[in-house]
């Protein structure tokens, strides 16, 4: 249908106000953080021990730590698997930066492998020509809610005799083969921050069910101390530590979102369920995949566009922004998660993080290929894609998505009013 377009002087179709904001605050919130206030004890004390119980047992976990970050328990992860200096790690070519930086915390040399276009992670079968002598771990990211294949991943960790460490930070209740992420491999990390599916604000948990991963742990999360402050401490540094507690305030926040967790889950997989309805007979799009064996969160719904079948493959990621603008304007929501894949971003190519070329030019370390253009599907992935998240969660309903839906239709079907669009 020809409409004219918001970006154009055209009516909005998603009115202003419409997507709501998450977290939904209710009266449990308050509760629980104004008890966290007014106890005596607002760092590291009781609702983070509780936190760390109620997490684990809704999770499937033995043990768990609460962290200040996603980052910081991904930097636990890579440390108590025992990756250290010149150690090389396999990562995606494509996540959140600190996926990978996470690996540089530890003096270690990252590796990528390039995604699988389809799934958006990883891809598995690209996973062994990887591997090096020097190999100690493969970090995997669950992106954007979508499990990575555990079972492959597994397979070559125990070939190799490689540690798994999971990047669950986006994957709150994702499964593969029926199975909780985070509770595959040797440790994993979720996130807490503002836009996760579980939000307090700030703040992470690092969870394993390896008692001794669990102990070296420990050490880095809080000064290099092996003792909770809930314990008799000694204050004594027995390793190399930071500083990685979470702390009372944001706990009581998290518990308190960690009730609701479920129902969001599932009005979130309510509103996936209905967009992709709304959107599965646009020309030119392609649609996320949640294949057989795998339940996604739908954390972030990623849309890509067919840029070969629109005549743009050569200016991709310029016409998928001139896309997002006219989306934005007609107030969809949505936006580009990444505009880099990672091998491109200053900190690899420069190879600038710990300054007179450390840790890549440590004598125990081999060199290794940034180019970026060894990771194609990950690069298109990139330049191809929008997404959203906001509109798809609680306490937004199906409602939303229809009018998210329409946006798209309505700038898919007027692309021709785009040609004076810089
Ligand atoms: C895939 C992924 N990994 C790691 C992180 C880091 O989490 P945090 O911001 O809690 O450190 C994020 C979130 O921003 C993420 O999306």
């Amino acid at each position: 249908m020809i409409e004219k377009l918001a970006i154009k002087g055209g009516p909005r179709t998603v009115p202003e106000g419409t997507i709501k904001n998450w977290p939904p605050i209710d009266d449990v919130d308050r509760k629980m953080v104004m008890a966290a206030l007014e106890s005596p004890k607002l760092t590291y004390a009781q609702n983070c021990r509780n936190l760390e119980e109620e997490f684990a047992a809704w999770n499937g976990n033995r043990f768990s730590i609460t962290t200040n970050s996603g980052t910081a328990a991904l930097h636990m992860g890579v440390a108590a698997c025992g990756c250290g200096v010149g150690d090389e790690v396999i990562v995606p070519a494509y996540s959140w930066s600190s996926s990978v930086t996470c690996v540089l915390h530890h003096n270690a040399i990252p590796v990528f492998v390039d995604i699988d276009f389809d799934t958006m992670n990883i891809d598995p079968d690209k996973i062994e020509e990887a591997i090096t002598p020097r190999t100690k771990a493969i970090i995997v990211v669950h992106l954007h809610g979508l499990a990575v294949d555990m079972k492959k991943i597994m397979d070559i960790a125990q070939r190799h005799g490689l540690k798994v460490i999971e990047d669950a930070c986006q994957a709150h209740g994702a499964k593969f083969n029926g199975k909780k992420v985070g509770t595959w491999g040797h440790s994993a990390a979720f996130s807490f921050n503002q836009n996760k599916c579980l939000c307090s604000g700030e703040g992470g948990m690092f969870v394993t069910d390896d008692e001794e991963i669990l102990a070296q742990a420990k050490k880095l999360w809080s000064f290099g101390e092996t003792r909770t402050p809930l314990e008799d401490r000694d204050y004594h540094a027995y390793a190399l530590g930071w500083m990685y507690r979470n702390s009372e305030i944001i706990a009581a926040f998290g518990r308190a979102q960690l009730t609701k967790l479920d129902p969001y889950l599932d009005t979130q997989k309510k509103n996936a369920q209905r967009l992709a309805e709304c959107l599965k007979d646009i020309p030119h799009l392609i649609l996320p995949t949640e294949p057989d064996g795998f339940e996604h969160n739908w954390y972030n719904y990623t849309v890509r566009f067919d840029m070969e079948a629109l005549g743009h493959a050569d200016d991709a990621a310029a016409f998928r922004d001139k896309i997002l603008r006219a989306l934005q304007a007609e107030g969809a929501g949505v936006s580009v998660w990444q505009k880099f894949i990672l091998p491109a971003m200053t900190v690899f190519q420069a190879k600038n993080s710990y300054g007179k070329g450390c840790p890549w030019s440590c004598p125990h370390a081999e060199s290794v290929d940034y180019s970026p253009e060894r990771f194609p599907m990950a690069e298109k992935h990139c330049d191809w894609h929008i997404g959203m998240t906001t509109p798809l969660r609680a306490p937004n309903g199906p409602e939303v998505a229809e009018l998210v839906a329409q946006a798209i239709r309505k700038v898919m079907e007027n692309l021709d009013q785009f040609e004076d669009i810089k």
